[in-house]
């Protein structure tokens, strides 16, 4: 059974059409990377998906119970610390003290060191505060969860990091999520199954399986996986043309 369900998703900014007949799937205890050229539409699916944005077409099944979001910028309250902010996604009846773990539990498991979360927004980085965006992720009861490009202000080791945690927290089986990237190692690394969204968004145009289970795969298999994909695997190709005008 899947644990997320979009059929025909369709939807329009000020009558442009930005997504066209998007149908995707996600089981229970997968997760799914969702890659595809800037502006072709990933985050407005996700919003779509996590019921934030009303799609002009389609429906939507979620047979999980509870989902968070991280999104493509830390979207936190300036006014509350990172305690406070990461402690929100806590709806669960417990105690003072047994909150106060969790959160710290969350905070360690982004990376956070405990003084940091007596701290505001504005006194954190970039990184701190995605980071923060990430625990309150962890932190919530939800399973099921939507990852917006959460690592792109991160270094490349605590990026990595940041993936072993996804791929435990997501990958285990238990919960499912829905991960945009850039970065097709990220997403070989992370997912059981990448999407590629058409570079004007008009529907899904194809997905491959990644060999075996995140948390499974070396540095070597997702070099030559990766290597694979972007050489030899056309649906692919115009992820790579973007890099090439990045590059440029
Ligand atoms: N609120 C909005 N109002 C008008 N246009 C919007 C709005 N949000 C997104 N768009 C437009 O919809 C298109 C898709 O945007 P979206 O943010 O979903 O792309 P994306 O694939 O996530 O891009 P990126 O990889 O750069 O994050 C873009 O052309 C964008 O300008
Ligand atoms: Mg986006």
């Amino acid at each position: 059974m899947s644990a997320l369900h979009l059929t025909g998703i369709g939807h329009a900014f000020l009558g442009r059409t930005v997504l066209d007949r998007v149908t995707l799937s996600i089981g229970e205890g997968e997760l799914v990377a969702l890659v595809g050229p800037s502006g072709c539409g990933k985050s407005t699916l996700l919003h779509i998906a996590a019921g934030l944005v009303e799609p002009r077409q389609g429906h939507i099944i979620r047979s999980y119970t509870r989902h968070a979001v991280v999104f493509q910028e830390p979207r936190l309250l300036p006014w509350a610390t990172a305690r406070k902010n990461i402690g929100m996604a806590i709806t669960a009846n417990c105690s003072g003290r047994d909150r106060q773990a969790h959160i710290v539990a969350a905070a360690m498991a982004a990376a956070l060191e405990e003084e940091d979360l007596d701290k505001y927004p504005v006194q954190l980085s970039g990184g701190m505060k995605q980071r923060t965006a990430i625990a309150r992720a962890l932190a919530s009861e939800a399973d099921f969860l939507f990852f917006d490009e959460p690592f792109t202000a991160l270094d490349p080791a605590l990026r990595r990091h940041m993936q072993d945690i996804v791929i435990r927290h997501v990958g285990g089986g238990k919960r499912a999520g829905l991960f945009i990237t850039h970065d097709m190692a990220e997403a070989v690394r992370i997912a059981h199954r990448i999407v590629v969204l058409d570079r004007r968004g008009n529907g899904v145009l194809g997905e491959r399986s990644v060999p075996l289970a995140p948390g499974e795969r070396d540095d070597r298999m997702i070099f030559e996986t990766v290597q694979h994909f972007m050489k030899k695997d056309p649906l692919f190709r115009h992820v790579e043309e973007l890099d090439e005008r990045r590059a440029g």
